[in-house]
């Protein structure tokens, strides 16, 4: 028998290792699309895939590490801490675990495509739906400035914490979290939390919104488990504490420098950003055909003292009786964000778009083919389409596509 050569020996030099777990098809792409775009220096102080270069550890394998996991889920279900612990390169770092929104992405891969679309330090990268703000904490974490919109005010508030909490002083969040049953008497009142709300000239209240945050994550955690709210609080509030505290320290010890970034409840069809002032935009657009997102996330915006019905009007994806008025409608609204993300960007700045895959919902029509006819219509130059497996047995999508364009202006 003729010895065949391992994989990733015929992909990479032997002094370069990657992270253990990086075994997806995709991965390896993006892992490969690195090696080739990134020096060493590089490789070290920003790679999502490495594990070490020469011998010496990149700063993304650094910082998973100093995060000292087991601590923080200490008190979590076997479920999720396992979750966390497994995923402890690719989704359970920094302060990306802070609150579980439905359909984010994996940082890892948005430190990835942030390393491939080559935006540096300094340089402005918006996600006009951004969910969770996934985008904005990876692209604060290298240095890059962010801007995260979308419609929700939940939204919102998770992006602010989770960008807040990369930069803040732990000593205050400790002491104001001292009192607990004070802070959770004060959030069961009926009327919308105002107290815990920050304002431009309140900086402190930015540690209540962590406070707010905690409880909002307890709600929907005793729905799912059936138990009173006021003992997941104190729960769930340790671990965002105790998260913050080991991010924090691991910061300090690898000496990271964060980005700055601008969290804004806004319209994705009507950016309220300048023309031609955005380096790189990373987003995808509402999975709405698996995930209603105003009924996962009821409770949470009442509270919060959302309209419901307009937020229905406005979110892409949730109008229309019929399948097929959806699909109309989705296409137009999102035919209105592309132009706008087309308007924003600068002349030769890369768009990506995830796309999931989900012909079950959406009887047969192809929501990623049809993005692509929509972008290529508005003058997007389509560059690659890199496809990812969804694991999960809940998924009803099964993949999803990675679209690459250029705005070639
Ligand atoms: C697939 S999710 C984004 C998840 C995100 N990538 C993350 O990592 O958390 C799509 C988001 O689009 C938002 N959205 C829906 N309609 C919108 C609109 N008209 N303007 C801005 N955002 C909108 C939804 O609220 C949802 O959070």
């Amino acid at each position: 028998m003729k010895p065949c050569i391992p994989l990733l020996e015929k992909l990479f030099n032997k002094n370069y290792n990657l992270i253990d777990g990086t075994d997806e098809i995709f991965e390896l792409d993006l892992a490969l699309w690195e090696y080739k775009t990134l020096s060493k220096k590089e490789l070290i102080n920003r790679s999502a895939y490495f594990k070490s270069v020469d011998s010496i550890e990149t700063i993304h394998y650094k910082l998973c590490n100093l995060q000292n996991l087991e601590e923080v889920y200490k008190e979590s279900s076997f479920r999720a801490k396992s979750f966390f612990l497994n995923g402890k390169y690719s989704t359970g770092y920094a302060t990306h675990g802070l609150f579980p929104y439905r359909g984010k992405f994996h940082p890892q891969l948005i430190r990835a495509l942030l390393n491939i679309l080559g935006v540096k330090q300094g340089e402005l990268v918006l996600d006009p739906m951004a969910g969770s703000a996934t985008v904005s904490v990876e692209a604060n974490l290298l240095g890059i400035n962010s801007i995260s919109v979308d419609i929700s005010p939940l939204c919102e508030l998770i992006g602010k914490v989770k960008t807040f909490a990369l930069n803040l002083d732990i000593k205050i969040l400790e002491k104001i979290t001292n009192n607990q049953s004070i802070l959770l008497t004060k959030l069961k009142k009926d009327n919308i939390p105002q107290y815990f709300i920050s304002s431009k000239d309140n900086k402190k209240k930015r540690y209540y919104e962590i406070i707010l945050l905690a409880y909002l994550d307890a709600v929907g955690f005793s729905k799912r488990k059936a138990s009173p709210v006021e003992q997941l609080f104190y729960q769930v509030l340790r671990r965002y504490v105790t998260t913050i505290k080991y991010f924090q320290a691991a910061k300090e010890k690898i000496a990271l420098k964060i980005g700055n970034s601008k969290i804004i409840q806004g319209n994705a069809l009507d950016l309220p950003i300048d023309d031609d002032s955005i380096d790189a935009i990373i987003t995808s657009p509402p999975y709405s055909f698996a995930i209603d997102y105003l009924k996962n996330d009821l409770e949470q915006l009442k509270y919060l003292g959302a309209s419901i019905p307009k937020l229905r009007q406005m979110m892409i994806g949730l109008q229309g009786k019929c399948v097929d008025d959806k699909l109309a409608i989705y296409f137009d609204k999102m035919e209105q964000v592309i132009r706008e993300m087309k308007r924003v960007t600068k002349n030769n700045a890369p768009i990506v778009m995830i796309v999931g895959t989900n012909n079950i919902q959406t009887k047969g029509v192809n929501l990623e083919k049809e993005i692509l006819k929509i972008a290529k219509r508005q003058g997007l130059e389509f560059e690659l389409n890199l496809k990812k497996p969804i694991k999960g047995l809940q998924n009803t999508m099964k993949e999803e596509s990675i679209l690459f364009f250029t705005n070639k202006k």
